[in-house]
């Protein structure tokens, strides 16, 4: 059953499956083909995590990906009394959904097919690409983007900086998906040991549009990086939300423009949407 929000849809969605990724992190699948239809990349739902009043707020989750059967994941890390109550759910129990919200990644009519010179010519090939980049729960939207790009053949590079190896589970096995994989560790246990930015502005060419979602330094990075080297970027901005909906301000963010709300206006933003204003010389 369902009630239209204006686009976005109120489903009681069945779970389907669980899993556990590492310690503190879950894959989570619902069936809720009435969100799945309109669902685009940097989306989210928000999730009703109890039956009891308590925790009273919807959770909001990235849409990590929506299958031909109506199927939509979400991957969590828990990390308090909502979380918890997720991670407990079993395949039947039923989930309190709304979605999809937000405004979605917008693809650049122009991006290149990196299978067009294939990637041993990877200097040339890659010229005009989508870059994707992703910090630790940053993952979701992003590989979901990655799936989507490739059905529209282009096969895009995708940069993924986590804390440690264990933690790449979270790319599921997007790797078929992209031209190229590029990862960083913390502890250095796999890929370049240090953040992915570094990996990023030593590699980036001018006429790539970055897609990014992650933790506030590494968006931070991205839009200095934008900024100092003229790159399209768009980047999706995680912010706590109480209504989700744009009726409270709560998930307001500061930017160029003036506050933004994450839930509505975002929470995918342009980069320069953050730059510092230009100063004015008399
Ligand atoms: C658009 C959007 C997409 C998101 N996508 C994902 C996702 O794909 N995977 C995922 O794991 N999480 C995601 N989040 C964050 C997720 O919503 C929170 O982790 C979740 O609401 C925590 O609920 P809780 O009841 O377990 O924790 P709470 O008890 O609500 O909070 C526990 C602690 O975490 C802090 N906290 C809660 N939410 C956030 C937040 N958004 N940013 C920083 N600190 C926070 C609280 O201040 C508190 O200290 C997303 C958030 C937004 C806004
Ligand atoms: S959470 Fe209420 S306006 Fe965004």
């Amino acid at each position: 059953m369902h009630t239209d929000q204006g686009g976005k849809k109120r489903v009681f969605a069945p779970v389907a499956e669980t899993a556990r990724l590492t310690g503190d992190i879950v894959r989570l699948v619902f069936t809720a083909p009435e969100i799945a239809a309109g669902a685009q990349p940097g989306q989210f739902v928000a999730i009703r995590a109890g039956q009891t009043e308590a925790p009273l707020l919807r959770r909001p989750f990235s849409i990590g990906g929506c299958d031909a059967q109506g199927r939509i994941e979400i991957v969590f890390r828990i990390i308090g009394a909502g979380t918890q109550l997720l991670a407990a759910k079993r395949p039947g129990e039923t989930l309190d959904v709304i979605g999809p919200l937000g405004r979605p990644f917008e693809i650049a009519s122009d991006v290149r097919d990196s299978s067009i010179r294939g990637q041993t010519d990877s200097e040339r090939a890659e010229a005009g690409i989508p870059c994707l980049i992703a910090g630790g729960l940053g993952a979701p939207p992003i590989v979901f983007l990655a799936r989507v790009l490739k059905s529209r053949g282009n096969r895009a590079i995708l940069y993924y900086g986590v804390r440690t190896k264990s933690e790449l589970a979270l790319l599921g096995n997007v790797e078929k998906d992209v031209a190229r994989l590029v990862v960083s560790t913390d502890d250095g246990t796999a890929g370049h040991h240090g953040v992915i930015s570094e990996v990023v502005a030593r590699e980036i060419r001018e006429d790539a549009c970055i897609y990014a979602c992650g933790p506030r330094p590494l968006l931070a990075a991205l839009i200095h990086l934008a900024r100092t080297r003229n790159l399209r970027a768009q980047l999706s901005f995680e912010q706590q939300m109480a209504c989700g909906v744009g009726a409270c301000m709560g998930c307001s963010i500061e930017t160029a423009r003036g506050y933004q709300r994450v839930c509505t206006d975002g929470p995918v933003f342009p980069a320069e949407m953050f730059f510092p204003p230009q100063k004015t010389h008399e």
